[in-house]
């Protein structure tokens, strides 16, 4: 039996219950790999929750975890993102989500991204549109970068890595109405399939952040590419703009722009 996206609905909506609880606590935060880069007890109940309800139903797949790496099974692979937000949950803004997408011969055919603070379930399934809390969603739009608004987000070594989009973001800031940083790459793509943002771009980031979102904002109408413009965004060394096609055109312009 292949999951349905009521099934990702619902484990991401059981995952929310976990973070909820956790909001607000006070939490045991460590450092992974760079001093800003956190993980605290919460990321680890809900990626233990939903590995565990996976295997349960669905022994034979494989997954890629944040918080513990790849499982390898068959070639039906989910991708997990079990606190997408970590450094906004563990100072208690209440911006995050849990990020769960199912793919089928190297292709994403489920998405949902759950943001529980505000009960949103945004979700896709590929070739059937996109929706929140079941409404059809489609990205905005604007045409025009100068009414467009934007959001991005840094990768976590950006104290050393000069490769790091503080160049990208001074160039949009000054060419755009705003660029936002929310601190949650699944919910930046589910805001442009919202038409909240106008479009999203970002370096360096991990298949599990945009492999729901990804698909959410394609299924909203939105062309989501690498940097280069290619359909592969889910592969190192990973990099996402996602707009209607007019804007992410210009999008691209300005991103291959020097100095
Ligand atoms: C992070 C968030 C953030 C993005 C980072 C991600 P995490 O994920 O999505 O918005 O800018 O690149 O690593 O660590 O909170 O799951
Ligand atoms: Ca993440
Ligand atoms: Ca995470």
């Amino acid at each position: 039996m292949q999951p349905t996206l009521h099934d990702l609905e619902i484990i991401a909506r059981q995952a929310g219950v976990i973070l909820r609880a956790g909001y607000g606590q006070h939490h045991t935060i460590t450092s992974k790999s760079h001093a800003i880069d956190l993980v605290t007890e919460t990321d680890r109940q809900s990626e233990a929750f939903l590995l565990e309800s996976i295997r349960n139903r669905w022994p034979e797949h494989s997954i890629l975890a944040e918080e513990s790496g790849a499982h390898r099974g068959d070639g039906s692979l989910w991708y997990i993102d079990p606190l997408d937000g970590t450094v906004n949950f563990a100072h208690g803004v209440p911006i995050f989500s849990v990020s769960i997408a199912y793919a089928e011969d190297g292709m994403v055919r489920l998405g949902v991204v759950y943001d529980p603070m505000r009960d949103e379930c945004f979700s896709a399934e590929r070739g059937r549109g996109a929706f929140l809390n079941g409404q059809p969603l489609r990205v905005s739009q604007t045409d025009a970068l100068g009414r467009a608004l934007l959001v991005t987000g840094f990768p976590y070594d950006t104290w050393e890595n000069p490769d790091n989009n503080l160049d990208n973001f001074a160039r949009f800031a000054v060419r755009s109405q705003g660029v936002r940083r929310l601190g949650s790459a699944a919910l930046d793509l589910c805001y442009v399939a919202a038409g909240r943002f106008d479009g999203y771009w970002e370096i360096r980031l991990k298949p599990w952040d945009v492999a729901a979102g990804g698909l959410i904002a394609s299924e909203a109408g939105a062309l989501v590419t690498n940097l280069q413009g290619g359909k592969d965004y889910l592969s190192p060394p990973q990099s996402i703009v996602a707009a209607n096609p007019t804007l992410h055109a210009q999008m691209l312009t300005v991103l291959h722009q020097n100095g």
